[in-house]
């Protein structure tokens, strides 16, 4: 998936032309992996192009700033304002959004604090990352044989660029073995997430997903969703799950802000349910994508119109 260059990137407080938003060999997240990123989606609607989640994707990028002790010379506010502005400027109608701090040219030490923190914000196209009948049909995946960092080696709270070298070596496994995705388990062998993606189950009439406690990241959508299904009365339980719940399931779904709400139809080549999107999944794809689209009420304030 090549990124479709756009005209504007907003580069350390002001908007510089794609070509120009350029970095030093000496830059440190280069180097390190020592940067944060978000990624956002912004949604075509009647009103014009939509973002969703702008808020929540924000603070956990001032969340991740905090953990890794880099101080953004920005506001929260200035932050989502500059995000709106990059998408209005280049005149997108739906597109993915990738704001990303990092730190800069600098030190060559491990300690990045004397390094400044740069910014920048892009927006592009971007399609269905699982393909595109995924949403309706489902998508083939494996459990990885990578897990996902242990607690205490990486910060998993943390959208840091240095945690993506281990969905990296997940995603790389799942390409070369014919899978759309591949599943972590966490330390302790229980399920924690997709390589970019939080993992929900449904069994037996409840929902279970992975605790934050299983090094996962807190994805914005995975709370959308279980604020979702339990507006349609299901109880969702976050609580640690054995790699043997995949393959009993009813139904399971991935959450993001790339798959969206994207069901699993197998695991490891054991069908799930009937091997297709269970009527649980389309329930919350039905109220989620309604939201989006604006067929539903935007009740929680999710989306943000980009004027
Ligand atoms: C490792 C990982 N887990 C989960 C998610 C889902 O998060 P969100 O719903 O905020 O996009 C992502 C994507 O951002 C991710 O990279």
């Amino acid at each position: 998936m090549a990124i479709p260059k756009t005209e504007w990137i907003w580069h350390n407080g002001q908007f510089v032309k794609w070509d120009q938003a350029n970095v030093h060999i000496t830059t440190h997240a280069l180097h390190y992996g020592s940067s944060v990123f978000e990624g956002l989606r912004a949604y075509e609607t009647k009103n014009g192009p939509a973002i969703l989640g702008l808020t929540p994707h924000v603070q956990r990028l001032f969340d991740s700033c905090r953990i890794l002790r880099m101080d953004l010379p920005y506001s929260q506010a200035e932050v989502s304002a500059a995000i709106v502005e990059t998408v209005r400027r280049n005149g997108l109608k739906s597109c993915y959004i990738r704001p990303l701090a990092y730190k800069g040219s600098g030190t060559i030490t491990l300690d990045a604090r004397s390094s400044p923190t740069e910014f920048a914000i892009m927006a592009f196209d971007f399609g269905r990352l699982l393909g595109a009948d995924g949403i309706e049909n489902g998508v083939d995946v494996m459990v990885s044989s990578w897990r996902r960092m242990a607690p205490d080696t990486h910060a998993g709270m943390t959208k840091a660029g240095g945690n993506y070298v281990n969905s990296g070596y997940v995603t790389m496994e799942a390409n070369d073995l014919g899978y759309m995705e591949g599943i972590t388990l966490d330390i302790n062998g229980h399920v924690a997430e997709g390589s970019g993606e939080n993992i929900f189950v449904v069994y037996r009439g409840a929902i279970y997903t992975p605790p934050v406690g299983a090094s996962i990241l807190l994805g914005v959508n995975r709370g959308f969703v279980i604020r979702l299904a339990r507006e349609l009365g299901y109880e969702v339980r976050e609580e640690t799950f054995p790699r043997e719940m995949l393959y009993v399931a009813d139904e399971l779904f991935f959450t993001g802000t790339a798959v969206e709400v994207t069901p699993i139809r197998s695991v490891d080549r054991i069908k799930i349910g009937d091997g297709g999107r269970g009527p649980i999944t389309k329930q919350i794809q039905d109220q989620f994508f309604g939201i989006i689209r604006g067929d539903l009420p935007d009740r929680h304030g999710w989306m943000t119109v980009v004027k």
